[in-house]
């Protein structure tokens, strides 16, 4: 039986970088000699992809808190029973770009649905919980300004108003500052090498 794989997910506000970097990590894992498994939310699965339509689409408002937060759920509760437990057991290194984190902050602190409130949802998903959690941390402003730039179809989060951003920001560190051995928190406000070039070195030395 192969030991069992790591989990590593990439968290942090609207145009933080997470994805390249997600993918950098992964080339550097791969020439390691690593079996890696890259996923995201929502999404990740062939059920929590159709899921991730209704949310990522359309109007801030076209959802309740509480209706949007029960569809990442259940968009979660596949993801992790279909793809990620499988692969974790399997041996791989599973990189997801986003977790449960993510809805702690959206919809907790963002969308003010409270952060205990979906922290005791999420207890009834059964989440599995991320060996590393990276937290890409920027000025909600310039993380903005690169999204635009890229001028993506699914933005309805980009959407909300400022204080939303600001309120996603801090809760991320929040939860950083409460699971110091979980989270490292990333100035992504640089270089995309130097910001890879650190996270590679937290790998390095925590999995040594
Ligand atoms: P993502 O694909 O990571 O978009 P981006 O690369 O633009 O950050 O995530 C899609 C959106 O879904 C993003 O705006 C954040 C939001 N989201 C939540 O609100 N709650 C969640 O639990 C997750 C996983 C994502």
């Amino acid at each position: 039986m192969s030991q069992r794989g790591r989990f590593i997910t990439f968290e942090g506000g609207e145009g933080a970088g997470k994805s390249t970097q997600l993918r950098l990590l992964t080339t550097c894992l791969l020439e390691s000699g690593h079996d890696v498994r890259v996923t995201r939310e929502p999404g990740g699965s062939p059920g929590a992809e159709d899921i991730r339509k209704l949310l990522v689409e359309g109007e801030p408002e076209r959802w309740t808190p509480l209706a949007e937060t029960l569809l990442f759920l259940a968009a979660r509760a596949d993801h992790v029973a279909r793809i990620i437990e499988p692969a974790l057991a399997g041996g791989a290194w599973v990189l997801c770009d986003r977790f449960a984190d993510s809805t702690v902050v959206y919809q907790g602190a963002g969308r003010g649905l409270g952060v205990g409130s979906v922290r005791s949802l999420q207890r009834h998903v059964g989440d599995v919980r991320p060996d590393l959690t990276f937290i890409l941390d920027i000025d909600p402003r310039d993380g903005l300004m690169r999204t635009h730039k890229r001028g993506a179809a699914e933005n309805r989060f980009e959407k909300f108003d400022g204080g939303f951003h600001a309120r996603l920001r801090e809760s991320f560190l929040q939860i950083a500052r409460e699971e110091p051995d979980r989270c490292i928190v990333v100035d992504a406000g640089r270089a995309q090498d130097v910001v890879a070039e650190e996270i590679w070195s937290h790998v390095k030395a925590r999995f040594a």
